[in-house]
């Protein structure tokens, strides 16, 4: 018999209800005000420890005072794709600056990272060509997959190996490529890409494409990310970003070779098909790509903030994540308990962000906290305050752990006991 459309929707209802119901809502906060590492919410000052802003450039003078300028210049918005209407002066030095910094020929700016993963991993694998996706990749590389006609072979999380095994055990009669986070954004591991090109080497018929969203302005000597980290840049022949972590903005790009970026241009159709990004974002991810090349300040002090953040934790014993970036996520299991101890956080003043299915397993649920340059050892020092505070009501001390948690199977659905817990 055939069903209302609706009716999932209905059923699924009840679910965010319950958790709203027991206060343990953790999503979609309502930000009142920023100043980057702090955020008012709901009238109560926060440190923020959950935003992907890790060199605080959003509220740097040089690119606010960009963004005002284009907004003066150009309005608030394109209204339209850059395709037609929407592609400003901004856009174009834009995509130029983006190319000397990441060393390619060529780059193309989309309206968010996730059309960038989306178009363009969409538009190059065709049907008889294979890609080779790390499991852990962002959801937006799982979505571009899915939209391409290419079939996907996924390999084991940041191992090279397995995807070494698995390249060798797949007959391909189109062509294939290696799809990786740089920088995975749940837990802060990194791609082994040194043993990923050395695969490609191995393989020439094959191709790497790196989404380094998480890796730019914050790994490498001068910032230029993941691959400047495992110096391998003229060895990854695709390479992403986003506007909206250490580039203070939103948009994404892609940079490659000529004749590649000419054909993803005309083919990726979220490039196509959707509005441009306001001058306004483009001016600030000019001036933002400008303060990371020639202010190592920010840099340096992401990484000493990072280093006494990853110290304190350790030293109260929390398990973290295998993580060598700034973003530093602790186990906690339940995702009910996940959702509770956020609430908890805030209540002590911290804004950190629960990660639960289906960005992780099931039953993997973790708080992500993840650091700035702007934040100053006393926030720290307060985030790890409140972690201790918590840590034996919520059992998330590694000595808590009866085992290893990393070694546990996946649980079969959201567990949620805690929230109704007394
Ligand atoms: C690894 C990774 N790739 C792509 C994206 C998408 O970027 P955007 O926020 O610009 O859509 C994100 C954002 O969360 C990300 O973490």
């Amino acid at each position: 018999m055939a069903k209302d459309l609706f009716e999932k929707c209905h059923e699924f209802y009840q679910q965010p209800q319950l958790v709203k119901a027991a206060g343990a809502y953790p999503f979609f906060q309502e930000i009142e005000e920023s100043a980057g590492a702090h955020v008012h919410c709901h009238g109560k000052r926060l440190i923020m420890a959950g935003s992907n802003n890790y060199l605080g450039l959003t509220h740097h003078p040089r690119v606010k005072a960009a963004a005002v300028a284009a907004l003066e210049r150009y309005g608030t918005g394109c209204s339209g794709s850059r395709f037609l209407n929407g592609n400003t002066s901004l856009h174009v030095q834009l995509e130029r600056n983006l190319a000397r910094f990441v060393g390619k020929p060529e780059t193309l700016v989309f309206s968010t990272g996730f059309m960038v993963n989306h178009g363009t991993i969409g538009c190059l694998f065709e049907s008889e060509d294979c890609i080779f996706s790390d499991a852990d990749n962002h959801a937006s590389i799982i979505d571009g997959c899915r939209q391409s006609r290419g079939r996907v072979i996924r390999y084991a999380h940041a191992d090279a190996a397995d995807c070494r095994a698995k390249i060798d055990a797949t007959p391909c009669a189109g062509g294939a490529g290696i799809v990786t986070d740089g920088v995975f954004s749940m837990t802060g591991n990194i791609a082994p890409l040194r043993e990923l090109v050395a695969i490609k080497r191995a393989h020439p018929h094959v191709r790497i494409y790196v989404d380094d969203a998480h890796g730019l302005g914050v790994f490498g000597e001068t910032g230029r990310g993941i691959t400047e980290h495992w110096d391998v840049q003229g060895e990854v022949d695709l390479l992403m970003g986003t506007f909206s972590k250490s580039f203070a903005s939103i948009g994404g790009f892609v940079a490659g070779e000529p004749e590649v970026i000419e054909y993803i241009r005309h083919k990726a159709r979220p490039l196509w098909f959707s509005a441009s990004i306001p001058a306004a974002s483009a001016a600030a991810a000019i001036a933002a790509l400008e303060v990371m090349s020639t202010e190592s300040t920010h840099r340096e002090q992401l990484w000493r903030n990072c280093a006494f953040a990853r110290h304190g934790l350790e030293e109260i014993g929390m398990y973290i994540m295998p993580s060598k970036a700034p973003i530093l996520a602790l186990w906690v299991g339940a995702e009910g308990k996940a959702f509770k101890l956020t609430m908890a956080l805030r209540d002590l003043g911290v804004f950190a962000t629960p990660v639960a299915y289906p960005a992780v397993p099931y039953g993997h649920a973790l708080i992500r906290t993840s650091y700035m340059a702007s934040h100053t050892t006393e926030d720290i020092a307060a985030i790890i305050k409140a972690f201790d505070a918590l840590a034996d009501p919520y059992q998330i001390r590694t000595t808590h752990f009866a085992q290893d948690p990393a070694t546990l199977p996946p649980a079969d659905y959201y567990d949620l006991s805690a929230l109704f817990a007394s």
